[in-house]
């Protein structure tokens, strides 16, 4: 196990009906700018509950933050925050509200010229304004983590920064709000959690039991709850888990003083950059090429995973392997997530500009940093 030091300051409040405690939970005389995104959260009870928490604060709102949002549209926020002096923001909605409202917190404190540099060059978040959230979709774990993921609409870049700084104050988990998310956004949350998961897991051995053994306890939960909250729109505990799972996926905890990988998100990312598939899609695409590319280097975790998960145990290590990717596939395919390109009309053409673009930017992925445009290639070809 490698060194690590591990801090996870967010207040997490779970559960039916705790939407009500935002209010206690944000300094008196707070000025709130409440963000959110399409206007789900008006059909489902979501903001009411919102605004009566927090009936006593001086609130000004921002909506229309896309799916997969844009920085475009999130330095319009940044100028309502500072023409209004924002002292606090309050998310409203998934991960793509949430990650926008992480970067109008960082951006409209940043004193460094073009607040894209914090996404282009990593520019450093030296300060940023307060977030509390309220989640409406569990996939991303961006309710317990630094990270946020933007995209910049001009130039087709998606691209994600990670602070400290912009780590919400205290996150509502209300499992009941999964009642209202389409099947396609559900399946979306379990299949990015699982690839979560993964990215922290799926590298190789380091003499981390703790950290393997938690990985697998929470795959193992999304495969088992994922598809009752899909069977049972209502079933309040498959919803909890799963939300649950989610957020244990990614707040930082299974990836303590372990490899991580995430090349299936870079390379994820650029499918949603060039064609608007959705994010988790994208991961479902690509995972099964990368495992198979990169099986000789993974080998002892695929194993692991296919036998600790999946229950695979017989055949040759090559022939356990294929049988692990089968089963890692058919689980996506279960939920209703296809796993080639073609089901997405992407064609090879696409493969070349993704390939250009990591060419260019000069930088190489994945857990031993091994993976350029070359090997992006044959991942992709893979899922042709
Ligand atoms: O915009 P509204 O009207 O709210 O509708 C949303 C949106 O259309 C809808 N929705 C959300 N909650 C709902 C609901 N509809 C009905 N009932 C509800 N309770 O669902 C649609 C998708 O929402 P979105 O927030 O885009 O989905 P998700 O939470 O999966 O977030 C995806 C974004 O997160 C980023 C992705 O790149 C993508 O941009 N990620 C963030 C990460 C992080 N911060 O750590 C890591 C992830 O790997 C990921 O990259
Ligand atoms: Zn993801």
């Amino acid at each position: 196990m490698y060194n690590f030091e591990y801090q996870n300051p967010v207040k997490i409040i779970f559960g039916k009906g705790e939407i009500k405690k935002v209010g206690i939970n944000i300094p008196t005389g707070a000025k709130i700018l409440l963000t959110y995104g399409g206007g789900s959260i008006f059909k489902n009870g979501v903001y009411d509950q919102v605004k009566a928490s927090i009936k006593d604060f001086d609130v000004v709102e921002f909506g229309g933050i896309e799916p997969n949002p844009r920085y475009e549209t999130l330095m319009k926020a940044v100028e309502v925050v500072k023409k209004e002096n924002i002292t606090y923001l309050l998310s409203v909605g998934g991960g793509s509200v949430l990650d926008g409202t992480k970067f109008i917190a960082a951006a409209a404190l940043f004193t460094n010229g073009d607040p894209w540099k914090i996404l282009s060059r990593q520019a450093p978040v030296l300060d940023a304004i307060p977030i509390g959230a309220v989640l409406t979709l569990p996939a991303t774990g961006s309710e317990m983590n630094g990270g946020s993921v933007v995209t910049k609409a001009e130039t087709k870049e998606k691209l994600s920064f990670i602070s400290p700084k912009v780590m919400p104050r205290f996150s509502v988990l209300d499992p009941e709000v999964i009642f209202s998310l389409p099947e396609k956004q559900v399946a979306n949350g379990i299949v990015d959690a699982f690839v979560h998961v993964i990215e922290q897991y799926l590298t190789f051995p380091v003499n981390s039991p703790i950290q393997d053994r938690f990985a697998e306890s929470i795959l193992k939960t999304l495969i088992e709850e994922g598809p009752k909250v899909l069977a049972n729109r209502n079933n309040y505990d498959a919803a909890a888990n799963f939300m649950w799972s989610a957020t244990m996926a990614l707040n930082g905890l299974i990836g303590a003083g372990v490899p991580q990988d995430w090349a299936t998100h870079m390379i994820g990312h650029e499918l949603t950059a060039y064609h608007g598939i959705d994010h988790a899609q994208t991961l479902a695409i690509v995972l099964p090429g990368i495992m198979h590319i990169k099986r000789d280097q993974k080998k002892d975790k695929i194993l692991q995973l296919g036998e600790r998960v999946w229950g695979v145990l017989d055949g040759t290590d090559d022939e356990r392997i294929d049988e692990t990717i089968r089963k890692t596939v058919g689980f996506f395919e279960s939920v209703g997530i296809q796993t080639k390109l073609p089901d997405y009309s992407v064609t090879s053409e696409t493969i070349d500009t993704i390939c250009t673009r990591f060419k260019n930017r000069g930088y190489k992925v994945g857990e031993k940093a091994n993976i350029g445009p070359d090997e992006i290639r044959l991942i992709l070809e893979d899922r042709l």
